[in-house]
């Protein structure tokens, strides 16, 4: 072999693997930049937010607000030896959740520390959060639209979340309501005895695992 075809061929081999690098490269990047940057609508509201599905999405942000719920719940109001003006027999600081906790120096119920959480985190436009029910106490919290009002009753059926692509003035979304459950003895004794409760809803006792009621998430969808 002589000299001149052994630098050939070895220059040619050097290219290809150059090629061969140089493709790679390039195929990752427009595969991972496409996929993080895509916004691209489709059926059963395919949208995507930053590549992954408004449908994962929504099921993030509910089981955040949902695990620090029910955190508080049980770790902090359980231990509280008065809930809305009842004793708490569990109850070991003394203290009361109650509706007017700043007047009465007590601690915000689970469901006002949820809207405080709510609002905070609805405050950059990105998404809403918020709890209705068929039993509601808070005026503000009975199902609103047609999407709350049959999601509401779905998910109270099936104890199933309930999910749709939706429009709200004009704007797309994709919604979700998930069962809002009774997970502590505190959740069930507070709205039992609530005097709203009784007065409205005296029919409706409810007991520990039932649906309480619904968490509604908004998403807005990019580019709607
Ligand atoms: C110490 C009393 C108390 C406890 C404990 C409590 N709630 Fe409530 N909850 C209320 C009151 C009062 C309201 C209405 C006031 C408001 O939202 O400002 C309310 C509101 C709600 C709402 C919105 C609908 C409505 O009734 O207005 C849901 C749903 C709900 N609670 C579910 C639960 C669940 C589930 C738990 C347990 C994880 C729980 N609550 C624990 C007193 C309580």
């Amino acid at each position: 072999m002589s000299a001149i075809y052994q630098w050939w061929r070895s220059l040619r081999l050097k290219f290809v693997s150059t090629l061969a690098l140089a493709l790679a490269i390039c195929f990752t990047v427009v595969a991972c930049g496409g996929g993080a940057s895509t916004s691209s609508s489709g059926g059963g509201g395919g949208t995507t937010v930053a590549g992954i599905s408004p449908e994962v999405v929504v099921d993030y942000i509910h089981k955040v607000a949902e695990s620090d719920r029910t955190a508080y719940t049980k770790h902090v109001i359980g231990r509280l030896t008065k809930l809305e003006g009842k004793d708490n027999k569990k109850g070991v600081v003394t203290a009361e959740a109650t509706e007017f906790w700043k007047q009465e120096k007590g601690v915000p119920l689970p469901a006002q520390m949820f809207r405080m959480g709510a609002e905070l985190a609805s405050e950059d436009g990105n998404f809403t959060i918020g709890l209705i029910s068929p039993w509601n106490i808070n005026d503000n919290q009975a199902p609103k639209d047609d999407f709350e009002k049959a999601g509401m009753a779905k998910v109270v059926e099936t104890a199933e979340p309930y999910k749709a692509a939706r429009e709200i003035a004009g704007k797309k979304y994709y919604s979700a309501i998930y069962p809002d459950i009774a997970v502590a003895d505190a959740c069930v004794s507070c709205h039992n005895d609530h005097p709203v409760h009784k007065e409205r809803h005296a029919d409706k006792v409810f007991k520990k695992g039932d649906v309480m009621g619904g968490v509604v998430i908004n998403l807005p969808l990019k580019g709607a």
